[in-house]
């Protein structure tokens, strides 16, 4: 990908990161529908709100190189401006070596304190495989209408920014991009 014309310094990034998942966990609260997803915004808040920040080296991967696509919210699009300098990871799904997903561990950034919470990235038209795990997963979906398979459906169904998602333990689960990529929140717990 360009680089950014402005690299954000760490501590820039972390505000930023901090700012996000606090707007992240408001919406949330709003859209959830069950005591659960309720729950969870709760500790997503309370473990924001400490704000322990953590040393971390920017790791920009291939994979963003349609970034400037995601801004379906004013969320998506302040995630573009520090979305760079983040520590993205791999997928452990696929083989592409972070030229088509990535993957972001927020507990990179802040000490989230036991909940797990990131985001995912599907360049346009990719697929974030279908699998399954014993933890409970919700997904907030930040940005690009797309294609997810979740919860005990077994088709996939096309789903637009701002829906929430709550896999119970083992459900399969998995989505294909549009046009533009998909930027989504996660949180596994147990
Ligand atoms: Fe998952």
């Amino acid at each position: 990908m360009h680089p950014p014309e402005q690299m954000l310094s760490p501590s820039q990034v972390t505000d930023h990161c901090h700012a996000f998942l606090s707007d992240c966990a408001r919406s949330i609260d709003l859209c959830a529908e069950t005591p659960v997803l309720a729950d969870i915004a709760k500790r997503l808040r309370s473990q924001v709100a400490t704000k322990k920040p953590k040393p971390f080296d920017a790791n920009p991967l291939p994979a963003l190189a349609n970034l400037s696509l995601v801004k379906d919210m004013a969320l998506a699009k302040r995630f573009q401006m520090f979305a760079p300098g983040l520590p993205w990871d791999y997928s452990p799904r696929t083989s592409d070596e972070g030229t088509e997903l990535a993957v972001c561990d927020f507990g990179k950034v802040l000490d989230m304190d036991g909940l797990d919470v990131g985001v995912i990235y599907v360049d346009c038209h990719r697929e974030y495989p279908l699998h399954n795990h014993p933890p409970h997963e919700l997904y907030f979906l930040v940005s690009g209408t797309a294609k997810w398979r979740y919860g005990q459906h077994l088709d996939y169904e096309s789903l637009t920014a701002g829906n929430l998602i709550h896999n119970e333990p083992n459900d399969w689960h998995g989505v294909i991009a549009g046009h533009t990529p998909v930027l989504a929140l996660y949180a596994q717990w147990c």
